[in-house]
């Protein structure tokens, strides 16, 4: 048998990220299951909540450490969080899985040998959508994100993006995070400037409450609405229902992606937990997935697992899948997806519009190849 290994679950299982902490613990432990059958007593987890707080995420991380001596966390899914535990992680050798997260200064200028991110970077699965809106003749657009890290650098890259491709943001708001319940003031900005589309990141209950006002607005049909994937996400685009009808939006996983792999999974998913997987379940999957791919090479301690995690590749339910080790980010295709009522009445469901090639993100000041 394998080392035993302890994993450090670090998730927020309260606030506006609740649901998406516990999509991320079920696709983890099916991977653990599905991966690990030869290993099973390998893997020892223990969970924590960040509460989508920075500094809590923080001394939770330091618990997992150094209290409970976790050999590997793997979790986080607010950028926040993610900023505030890098330097603790990469002082003390701590492999960290990112399992959502986006934060771009992660796996760029804040790299480290200990931080592997096995979600996306918030530049990477907005970039693409800067010439696809070009593309659909769209060439002025109204911007809106929650204000904290992930939001601006959402819609940062898709501007940098937008305007490279020759298209124009003509409005932008950035509206408080976990506490914006009436989008109305910034959609009024939106309705009255001469955008002819606009571009959103929204994730969670945040993501629930802007499709259904967006709609209620009357806005959808004159000012038709894109975004980053985690706008629509199947986690609970049933909870907004038609509002999200039309959405047309980016990620790196819909459970309709074509594909053996995916095909496997999404049965396995549906049969352990009675719904669709998401994208956040499949971070969860994937990570696993790496971590049982590294105890079979033989990692079992910090260093060694950090080694490990740091060139994986496999092909999994997103498709082809690897770590760029010149900066421990995910390399691996987008898809662009529209929402649509499903056929046989069972909701809503994804239409894959396009399938980009692997993106990869240029190496931001990491200087892990040097
Ligand atoms: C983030 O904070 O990085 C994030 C949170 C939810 C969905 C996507 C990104």
């Amino acid at each position: 048998m394998a080392d035993e290994i302890k994993v450090g679950l670090l998730l927020p299982y309260s606030g506006v990220y609740a649901a998406l902490g516990g999509e991320i613990e079920a696709g983890f432990n099916l991977g653990l299951a599905t991966f690990g059958a030869q290993t099973d007593d390998t893997f020892v987890v223990v969970t924590e909540d960040t509460e989508v707080k920075p500094p809590v995420g923080l001394a939770k991380a330091k618990k997992l450490a150094l209290q409970d001596k976790a050999d590997v966390i793997v979790g986080v899914v607010s950028s926040g969080v993610l900023g505030a535990l890098r330097d603790f992680v990469d002082g003390a050798g701590v492999p960290l899985i990112v399992a959502n997260a986006g934060n771009d200064a992660a796996t760029g200028e804040d790299c480290s040998p200990f931080i592997t991110r096995f979600s996306f970077s918030n530049s990477q699965v907005n970039r693409p959508m800067g010439q696809y809106l070009v593309d659909q003749g769209i060439t002025k657009v109204f911007t809106m994100a929650p204000d904290y890290a992930a939001g601006h650098q959402q819609i940062g890259a898709f501007k940098a993006a937008f305007e490279a491709a020759g298209g124009e943001v003509v409005g932008q708001e950035f509206t408080p995070f976990q506490k914006t319940q009436d989008f109305g003031p910034y959609l009024a900005n939106a309705k009255s400037s001469d955008a002819q589309a606009v571009y959103v990141f929204y994730a969670g209950g945040e993501a629930i409450s802007y499709v259904k006002q967006y709609d209620s607005f009357g806005l959808k049909e004159n000012l038709p609405l894109f975004g980053s994937g985690f706008l629509t996400s199947s986690l609970y685009v049933n909870a907004e229902g038609p509002a999200a009808e039309g959405v047309i939006a980016s990620s790196y996983y819909v459970p309709t992606i074509d594909n053996p792999e995916n095909a496997a999974f999404v049965e396995a998913y549906k049969a352990a937990n009675n719904r669709l997987p998401s994208e956040f379940a499949v971070a969860g999957y994937d990570a696993a997935h790496a971590l049982v791919l590294a105890s079979a090479n033989g990692a079992s301690d910090r260093a060694s697992l950090a080694k490990a995690l740091s060139t994986s590749s496999f092909d999994g339910p997103r498709g082809a899948t690897s770590i760029d080790p010149a900066t421990n980010n995910i390399v691996q295709p987008i898809y662009v997806y529209e929402t649509v009522s499903a056929a046989d009445g069972s909701g809503m469901t994804q239409k894959v519009l396009a399938s980009l090639a692997p993106e990869q993100d240029p190496v931001n000041g990491c200087t892990l190849a040097n």
